[in-house]
């Protein structure tokens, strides 16, 4: 047996290849921060900044220009407070920043949109707080009812559900169907554990929270609980399910993608982007080598689509032969 007959040349390797990248099939998560007029880089994610209302058109022009397949934002409000009310109020940041998207994106890419009250609480939780401190999932699902709608009417056209409560799908499902936004699609961050790589974003959304997300989040040990998760959302009515970190959650996104009929889609988070970047500004790996390949490996586990802080840079790549 000679399997290296197939590696001989590039034109080769190019043909037998099994797992191929294209911009349609990336998401950038975008940061939009209110009350600031220029763009503010973050400091654990080089080269990713809080837009402002202005600067965020320009990215999404470039995604657009790029072939990207879907923006995701995030609001970073100036004002918090315990039920985040900011999530709700249509001038609120993410609501506005979803009008002003939306309009600049027309259809040349799908505008999405992060559904958790954890940027707009001032005690950083996913959720409202019952009298004991403790997240409470029913009294949450009302506020996320009630953000889905803002967001449906502001123009996002995926609702990204991120918070990790209960039979948060079918509460979002049964609001947006009521109002009249049978049409409005649902991410449901399925299996999302609770990850050390979600570091740099905290600092992206200038997260308040004090102790973990261990009640709502999953435990990185459990693979059978990751696909429980996503099978149970695709009952309560998800379009698309997301596994979450992404790298070191491969497995989890095989056992998912195996058993869905739906879109699998993974999220190659905050701490994931600034891994490779540390790396490679010590010129410990060759950068674009590692985010090509990082990428490749989340699709070859099953995703069908990846939300990378790389999309827009990846997909110039990828159209020029990576
Ligand atoms: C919650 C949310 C988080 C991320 C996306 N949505 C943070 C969290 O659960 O703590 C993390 C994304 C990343 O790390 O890139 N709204």
């Amino acid at each position: 047996m000679r399997p290296r007959r197939l590696r001989e040349s590039a034109a080769l390797r190019r043909l037998v290849s099994e797992t191929r990248l294209d911009p349609a099939d990336l998401v950038l998560p975008i940061f939009v921060r209110e009350g600031s007029s220029e763009p503010i880089p973050i400091s654990s994610m080089p080269g990713v900044v809080q837009h402002s209302l202005d600067s965020v058109k320009g990215a999404v022009a470039d995604a657009a220009a790029a072939g990207v397949g879907g923006v995701m934002l995030f609001g970073v409000p100036e004002v918090r407070d315990a039920e985040g009310s900011g999530a709700t109020d249509p001038e609120g940041i993410l609501n506005v920043a979803t009008r002003i998207v939306r309009e600049e994106a027309g259809d040349a890419l799908v505008v999405q949109t992060d559904l958790c009250l954890d940027e707009f609480t001032d005690h950083g939780h996913c959720g409202v707080l019952d009298p004991l401190g403790r997240v409470d999932n029913d009294a949450t699902l009302g506020r996320y009812r009630e953000m889905a709608l803002v967001q449906a009417a502001s123009g996002s056209q995926l609702l990204g559900l991120s918070g990790m409560m209960d039979g948060q799908v079918a509460a979002v499902r049964e609001a947006l169907d009521d109002a009249g936004f049978a049409h409005t699609a649902i991410l449901a961050y399925s299996a999302k554990y609770a990850s050390a790589f979600y570091g740099p974003f905290r600092d992206a959304v200038e997260s308040t929270l004090e102790g973990d997300r261990r009640t709502y989040q999953l435990d990185p040990g459990n693979r059978r609980e990751g696909l429980r998760e996503a099978m149970i959302d695709i009952e309560e009515g998800a379009d698309i399910v997301m596994v979450k970190p992404a790298g070191s959650y491969l497995d989890v996104l095989a056992d998912v993608s195996a058993a869905s009929d739906i879109p699998v889609w993974a999220y190659q988070v905050s701490g994931e982007y600034a891994m490779i970047e540390a790396a490679a500004m010590h010129g410990w790996i060759d950068r674009r080598r590692a985010v090509i390949e990082s990428v490749r490996g989340i699709r070859r586990a099953g995703a069908d689509a990846v939300l990378t802080y790389w999309a827009t840079e990846l997909a110039g790549w990828i159209r020029k032969g990576e």
